[in-house]
């Protein structure tokens, strides 16, 4: 017998004998994820099970999408509810985390065995439900995947997580929730979070069969009581760890959970989804919770540039590349084309560089190819075709990546002679880290091919790349960088010409000021301490030594055109580009301050007296700064381009969701323009 209901509903469910299959379905979506009509929908499906009651011997869950089971709680409508000002027993988010609690409870008292067949990724609400059924089977596809990745999004599991699972599989779940771990169907067999491990296509079949015998009563499960006599060592061991990843920070929402867990687990199920729901609406107020969704929706924005191919356009296809450079970011740039397109690259620099170069490229690309199970690296590295002079290799390339030396004689060289030997349609793009495109732009003929592509290092670990429009860059010319971008599997930034950018032009300010506390006699410690307090991976003199002195040097003299500080002058002059770079920089291997780099820094009589929140504030507010004064100048022309910018070129705190929707959830911009970056619709 069929029992359902529209064709716009996300539970379809039909029976056959006692046994009701239901299909997970969100009309339109690609995944499954909790809105309030799927609550609503969820509520019906029930209601009608409650109502059917003896009639109903197992209630099966499977998925409709292809690939993905259910991806949890949907963040625009959580955004929509309002995070802040929620109450456990009043309307908005409170009511919505009730409703939640109280039908997976429904589901869970119905006094029959319920099934989830998971195939594909099963998260945070999605993993709720599941857990809230007698028992969970899952495919052995890779994508199937299981976790509840609430505490990484600033918020904690609000759909019973922080009371079932650790009730499932004890104190495990611990490392799981504070952590936001996600982890393979493999591993969550072995934790006890799934009952069964079958091959994709035989899972409906499979799981049938398997409710068929815990009704009949032949399928025993086997539950371990879960053992919290350790629970508070445990609890707080995973803190300290948490607190230790987190270097030294203390985020609110793993605080949360763990609150959650050590307050409720002792307690009667009911009273611990009580405690659980006090904590998720605590969390959920916090600005890091806002910041981090922020973050979130900053991805989808960041994607959506790749998408936004004019229509009727049919980008240049690049079948054959050249790198121009084969230093730090020629090489890298080589790996990423290598690695995501297998296709030829010419590369030209100095003999030395090309052998230098060529030998870093295979054991960087080794290393990368043997962690993704792949093994092709001799074919790989036999695409690369390395020159030193402008040889015919050129004269069939689409796309040519300069990156020489960043002084604008060298780079108007090259061109002059690159125009000579590379087809009338080959792309050239420069990586300059911020010589105006415009300017190089008059040694390129055909300038409408010309723009800017500025990646970051190291290229194979950041994702995000500038796509630079100068004043001449044709609009198919950008389509089609965009169009690369998403081959080599980079996030675009596409801007227009600027000195530095987006991202230079944001970093220049943040370190001047770095060099200008450091003349004011705050000490390095000082100054990395209270930036990777505030969420930075690294404070900005460490930075500096990873990226390399002299780069900075060149960055804010050439590029830029600014007067360097002494302390920077003083530092190149001493051969100190940085510890990565040349062995000597501000830091010693150790972590400890290098005692030969202070005479190099004068100090003044009186010292400053700056506290830690003086160092934070005076390092992140030129942040907002220059973001206003790109939006205002047109750089970029929407506010998220600056927050992903400082992101994920910077390592600006994620749960801070960017410099200006930081400034707009602390008042800042209220203060300092008197308006917000963000308008109030969630996810804008
Ligand atoms: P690098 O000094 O490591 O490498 C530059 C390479 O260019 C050298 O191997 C040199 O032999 C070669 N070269 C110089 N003149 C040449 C010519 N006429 N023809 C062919 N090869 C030539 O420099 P790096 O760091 O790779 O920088 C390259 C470009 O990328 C610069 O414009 C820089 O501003 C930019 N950039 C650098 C970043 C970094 O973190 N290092 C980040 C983003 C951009």
């Amino acid at each position: 017998m069929r029992i359902v209901t529209g064709d716009e509903r996300t539970f379809q469910w039909e029976s056959a004998g006692g046994l009701v299959v239901v299909r997970m379905d969100a009309p339109g979506e690609k995944v499954n994820t909790w809105t309030g009509a799927a609550l609503a929908d969820l509520a019906r499906l029930i209601a009608e099970l409650e109502k059917r009651g003896k009639d109903v011997e197992g209630v099966l869950f499977l998925s409709g999408k292809p690939d993905s089971f259910h991806v949890g709680a949907n963040l625009r409508t959580v955004l929509e509810t309002g995070l802040r000002g929620h109450s456990v027993d009043g309307p908005g988010l409170g009511g919505l985390v009730a409703t939640v609690h109280s039908l997976f409870s429904r589901l869970a008292a119905l006094g029959v065995p319920t099934l989830a067949a998971v195939n594909g990724p099963c998260l945070g609400g999605g993993l709720e439900l599941a857990l809230a059924m007698t028992a969970r089977i899952a495919s052995d596809n890779p994508r199937t995947v299981f976790g509840l990745p609430e505490c990484s999004l600033g918020l904690i599991p609000g759909g019973g997580g922080t009371q079932r699972l650790p009730r499932l599989i004890g104190c495990p779940a611990v490392d799981l929730i504070l952590r936001g771990r996600v982890v393979p169907a493999g591993t969550a067999l072995a934790l006890g979070l799934i009952d069964g491990l079958v091959a994709e296509k035989d899972l409906a079949a499979k799981a049938r069969d398997f409710l068929l015998e815990i009704i009949s009563g032949k399928g025993v499960l086997q539950r371990a009581e879960p053992d919290f006599s350790n629970l508070d060592s445990r609890l707080a061991e995973a803190h300290r760890q948490v607190v230790e990843a987190a270097r030294g920070r203390e985020l609110p929402a793993p605080g949360l959970a763990l609150k959650a867990m050590r307050e409720g687990l002792r307690r009667t199920l009911a009273e611990g989804l009580e405690i659980e729901r006090e904590c998720f609406l605590e969390a959920a107020a916090t600005p890091e919770a806002e910041g981090s969704i922020n973050t979130f929706f900053l991805k989808s924005y960041q994607d959506k540039a790749l998408a936004d191919v004019p229509p009727g356009f049919s980008p240049k296809p690049v079948k054959k590349a050249a790198v121009l450079g084969f230093g730090t970011m020629g090489r890298g740039i080589a790996i990423d084309i290598l690695r995501r397109m297998s296709i030829p690259v010419v590369v030209k620099d100095i003999p030395e560089a090309l052998q230098a170069g060529t030998e870093f490229v295979r054991n960087t690309l080794d290393g990368i190819l043997k962690r993704e199970g792949r093994a092709d690296v001799d074919s790989l590295v036999d695409l690369i075709k390395p020159v030193s002079e402008w040889t015919h290799d050129f004269n069939d390339v689409d796309l040519v990546i300069e990156a020489v030396f960043e002084d604008p004689d060298v780079k108007a060289e090259v061109y002059r002679e690159l125009c000579v030997v590379v087809p009338r349609e080959c792309l050239i793009a420069s990586n300059t880290s911020g010589i105006p495109i415009s300017r190089l732009a008059e040694n390129v003929s055909g300038p409408e091919r010309f723009a800017g592509l500025h990646f970051f290092s190291p290229v194979w670990q950041m994702e995000l790349l500038e796509v630079i429009r100068g004043e001449k860059t044709g609009a198919h010319t950008i389509s089609s960088l965009l169009h690369f971008c998403g081959a080599i599997r980079k996030r675009p930034l596409l801007c227009n010409d600027h000195p530095g950018f987006v991202v230079n032009a944001m970093l220049s300010p943040y370190l001047l000021k770095t060099f200008e506390l450091l003349e004011s006699g705050v000490t390095i410690e000082g100054i990395d301490e209270a930036m990777v307090l505030f969420g930075f991976p690294l404070g900005p003199v460490k930075l500096m030594d990873e990226v390399g002195i002299d780069v900075v040097h060149a960055a804010l003299t050439k590029s830029l055109g600014r007067r360097p500080p002494v302390i920077l002058e003083n530092l190149v002059r001493a051969g100190r580009f940085g510890r990565k770079k040349s062995g000597r920089g501000f830091y010693l291997k150790d972590g400890r301050v290098d005692p030969e780099v202070l005479p190099l820094i004068p100090v003044p009589g009186q010292p400053g007296d700056y506290s830690r929140h003086g160092i934070q504030d005076m390092l992140y507010h030129p942040f907002v700064q220059v973001g206003r004064e790109l939006l205002a100048k047109g750089v970029v022309d929407d506010h998220r381009s600056i927050d992903m910018g400082a992101i994920w070129g910077i390592g600006f705190p994620p749960d801070k969701g960017g410099p200006l929707k930081w400034a707009d959830l602390t008042g800042l911009s209220q203060k300092l323009y008197g308006q917000s970056f963000y308008p109030a619709a969630p996810g804008e």
